[in-house]
């Protein structure tokens, strides 16, 4: 039972980051395709409710991120012990919501921060492929 848990538990901190990963995709989706998009109205406005919805709320996914997160890590510790690509992916993960988080809070931030948070989040994918290749 506990590992199910513990599995469903890795599977939500993996919907999130996916959800938050969208807040690129729908940009750049936006940016590239938005004239072949609008040949099409229904289909174009349906894309653009899925955009503000993603945008809107990448705080929230990011930010909902770290209770699962912690209960994946309690879970798995207790089952398993230490993992290291997951302890990988986590700490980076942390660093991700932080950076995400100064974004938001700080002024006159330019937009290194932003730089970084893209950077890490290319990063962040690949350890957290890692993390679910090799367990
Ligand atoms: C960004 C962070 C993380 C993500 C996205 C993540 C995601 C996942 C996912 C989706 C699974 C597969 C679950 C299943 O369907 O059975 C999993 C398994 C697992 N995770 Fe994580 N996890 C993360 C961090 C961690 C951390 C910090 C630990 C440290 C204890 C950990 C330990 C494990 C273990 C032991 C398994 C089972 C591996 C196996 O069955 O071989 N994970 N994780
Ligand atoms: C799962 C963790 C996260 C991932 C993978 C992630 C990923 C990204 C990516 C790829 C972008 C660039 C979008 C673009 O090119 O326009 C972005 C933008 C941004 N992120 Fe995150 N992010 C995460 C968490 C957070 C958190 C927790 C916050 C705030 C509390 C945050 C705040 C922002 C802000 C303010 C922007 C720029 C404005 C915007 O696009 O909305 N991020 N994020």
């Amino acid at each position: 039972m506990l590992k199910e848990i513990g599995g469903l538990l890795g599977n939500i901190v993996l919907i999130l980051f996916l959800l938050a990963l969208l807040n690129y995709v729908v940009k750049y989706i936006n940016r590239n395709y938005r004239k072949q998009l609008m040949k099409n109205e229904a289909g174009y406005q349906l894309f653009t409710k899925v955009m503000r919805f993603t945008v809107k709320n990448h705080k929230y996914f990011g930010l909902t991120v770290i209770i699962f997160l912690l209960l994946h890590f309690a879970v798995q510790m207790n089952l398993y012990g230490i993992n290291i690509t997951g302890a990988i992916a986590a700490v980076i993960m942390l660093v991700q919501i932080g950076l995400g988080y100064y974004g938001t809070r700080a002024k006159n931030k330019g937009k290194t921060w932003l730089k970084a948070h893209r950077l890490i989040a290319v990063l962040l994918s690949i350890s957290v492929l890692t993390h679910l290749a090799f367990g």
